[in-house]
């Protein structure tokens, strides 16, 4: 088949601004938008009885799986066990028959996912594939297939399928909740709510942000090297941040999560090394402005990106503020995924690299 980059530069950029009418369509595989409901999960797996589960991937893949993480355990209260996909399949870690696994890929194809797939399965979990392509090994090897419906994403560094990837991750942590009997029907109705507002949310937020994010990537394309920083769901997504930022601008980029800032990483901080800080206005963010706040103390220069409410509660000098809506915390890793992906795409369009088809990496790992 045929894609085209219609009027975008890059089929990354395409596929960004693609998000709202993607994650819609994908959100409605999962739930009832009339009735307000997670639709019944009727495949092989029942969160409703597992005992934990395990979650293994490859890079983006993998830091989507980090947030699912966060939701299957505060929502459905199920242990998870998650690893990069490498690593996982040689770990040797104890699984029971009783627990499910999760592969997440966007390919349905990566080399040690499907290992880890194949590892778990002959130890008699029952296998879920949360992939995109459904004709693929990971999906023709599960026992329930959990589609991403992002549609085909041609540039390497992965946007839609993230946000895709995180709408499913997000109505199964609920629907595992209810079953669990740890969701009760107003907060599935609520959380639910707020998933199927999300795409306008997002279409807002593609279309205000735009400008400031590429004047921003200009000034961030001077420098060598960038440091993310988040707590909760902001600390996977402060890793995919820096995850986008290396693989298509270059830049060397590490994603820390904010509490750990003083065991490591603040012994680099000068006006040389921006730090970007992930913090919507939730239950961590005061704790995080403390992190902000050892950074600005050091002459560090700091990208806020929070929203309205966090930027009026915070009056640290910063290099650059970006103030998104308030948004609920089920749907904020999504939200705040945009100005993330845009600051990469812009800061590598600024130092002229090849966005689609960045160096040395390849859409799919098919090798170990
Ligand atoms: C490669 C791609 C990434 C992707 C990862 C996992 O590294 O460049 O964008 O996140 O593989 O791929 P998968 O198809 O399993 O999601």
């Amino acid at each position: 088949f045929m894609v085209d980059k219609g009027n975008h530069r890059h089929f990354m950029e395409k596929e960004i601004y693609e998000q709202p009418e993607i994650i819609s369509h994908a959100l409605g595989n999962y739930i009832d938008f009339a009735a307000h409901t997670v639709k019944k999960n009727d495949t092989a797996i029942d969160f409703g009885k597992v005992s934990g589960l395990a979650i293994a991937a490859c890079g983006t893949a993998y830091l989507s799986g980090l947030i699912g993480k966060y939701w299957f355990e505060r929502y459905a209260r199920l242990p998870v066990e998650i690893d990069v996909a490498s690593e996982f399949r040689y770990r040797e870690l104890p699984l029971s028959p009783s627990q499910a696994a999760l592969f997440i890929s966007q390919s349905g194809e990566t080399a040690d996912t499907l290992a880890s797939l194949r590892y778990c399965k002959d130890l008699g979990l029952k296998i879920g594939a949360v992939v995109n392509v459904r004709e693929s090994t990971i999906a023709r090897e599960a026992d329930a297939i959990f589609p991403i419906l992002a549609g085909p994403e041609i540039g390497v560094a992965s946007t839609k399928a993230f946000t895709c990837q995180l709408a499913v991750l997000a109505a199964l942590a609920i629907g595992a909740g209810r079953a669990r009997g740890t969701v009760n029907a107003d907060d599935e109705k609520a959380m639910v709510k707020h998933l199927a507002e999300m795409p306008r949310i997002m279409s807002r937020v593609l279309n205000d942000i735009q400008p400031e994010i590429e004047g921003l990537s200009r000034e961030l394309s001077r420098f060598k090297d960038v440091l993310y920083l988040g707590r909760g769901t902001s600390f996977p997504l402060a890793m995919e941040g820096a995850l986008k930022l290396k693989e298509i601008s270059y830049i060397h980029a590490e994603g820390y999560a904010a509490g750990e800032l003083k065991h490591g990483p603040i012994a680099l901080i000068d006006e040389n090394m921006p730090v970007i800080v992930i913090a919507p206005h939730d239950r961590f963010f005061e704790k995080t402005v403390s992190n902000m706040q050892e950074v600005a103390a050091r002459g560090g220069r700091i990208i806020f990106i929070t929203d309205e409410k966090g930027a009026a509660a915070s009056k640290l000098p910063t290099m650059a503020t970006i103030a998104l809506p308030n948004v609920d915390e089920i749907i904020a890793p999504m939200i705040f995924s945009l100005p993330i992906q845009l600051l990469a795409y812009h800061t590598a369009v600024f130092m002229g690299t090849d966005v689609d088809q960045p160096r040395n990496l390849a859409k799919s790992v098919t090798v170990e």
